[in-house]
């Protein structure tokens, strides 16, 4: 599906991004994880086969110079940029009486910023190409609101105008731009809710289970290939029914 794509995932050291970067490997693409935690990054890269065809390097999504040399890491070393994969996130959930306002914008930075900053420089360069695939991970949180969210919601939220607003923007030029909102998934990010939380959580799922961080890979590699390539500006869920 991906053979010889060249992928940058944000966010790919671990969870959803790593497996995202794991499927990706298997259809054949070289893939760059950019990580804050670089190294994790980097054993996480090994793990996909190392040189050639992983490669992990330090990226903080909120520094513009930080995800350009993430961009450039492509370009230099695998030579080209196919699919950008927007996928670093963070959680500081609290109700507004007691949220701060670092918290509020430290989430907004990291998954609108970031997505923002990953977005207008991946775009630079598949103009150019005249192709791309753009994939932003919003989350089902920036659909329906979740108390304690205020924070996560309303940055889930701006990914999907965002997204929208730069899909109408590249289009002509090759480039498509999605993104995923995915529900409950087992990654590190939610074993660290409560367990009355996450049971209240599972009970809201028509499907009765989380989801599997391979599950939400699978819609990413649709939207990343060309199975979707009359597609743009598009959300899609996956949430097991939760919230439809
Ligand atoms: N797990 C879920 O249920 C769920 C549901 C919906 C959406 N999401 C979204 O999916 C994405 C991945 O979540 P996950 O569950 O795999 O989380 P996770 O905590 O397992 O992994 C997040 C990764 O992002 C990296 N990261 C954090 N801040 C960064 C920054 N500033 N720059 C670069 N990298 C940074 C972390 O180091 C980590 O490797 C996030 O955007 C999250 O909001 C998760």
């Amino acid at each position: 599906m991906l053979q010889d794509k060249v992928a940058i995932i944000t966010g790919g050291a671990k969870g959803i991004g790593f497996a995202i970067a794991e499927n990706f490997v298997a259809h054949g693409a070289k893939v760059v994880l950019a990580d804050i935690d670089a190294e994790h990054a980097r054993e996480s890269a090994a793990k996909l086969g190392g040189e050639g065809i992983a490669l992990g390097v330090a990226c903080d999504v909120t520094d513009a110079d930080a995800v350009q040399a993430a961009v450039r890491t492509a370009t230099d070393e695998f030579g080209a940029l196919d699919v950008m994969v927007n996928n670093a996130g963070i959680t500081r959930d609290a109700t507004m009486r007691k949220m701060t306002l670092a918290d509020f914008e430290a989430v907004l930075d990291v998954h609108v910023k970031g997505a923002w900053l990953g977005t207008q420089a991946a775009a630079a360069v598949m103009r150019e190409q005249g192709s791309g695939s753009i994939v932003n991970i919003s989350s089902i949180s920036g659909k329906v609101g979740m108390i304690g969210q205020t924070n996560y919601s309303a940055a889930k939220a701006g990914i999907i105008g965002l997204t929208k607003a730069a899909a109408k923007e590249v289009a002509h030029q090759g480039v498509r731009v999605n993104a995923v909102q995915p529900g409950l998934i087992r990654t590190d990010m939610t074993a660290a809710l409560r367990e009355d939380v996450w049971q209240a959580k599972l009970a809201e799922i028509p499907m009765q289970r989380a989801g599997e961080p391979e599950e939400v890979a699978k819609v990413v590699l649709f939207l990343a290939c060309d199975l979707s390539s009359y597609m743009t500006g598009c959300v899609l869920e996956i949430t097991g029914g939760r919230h439809i």
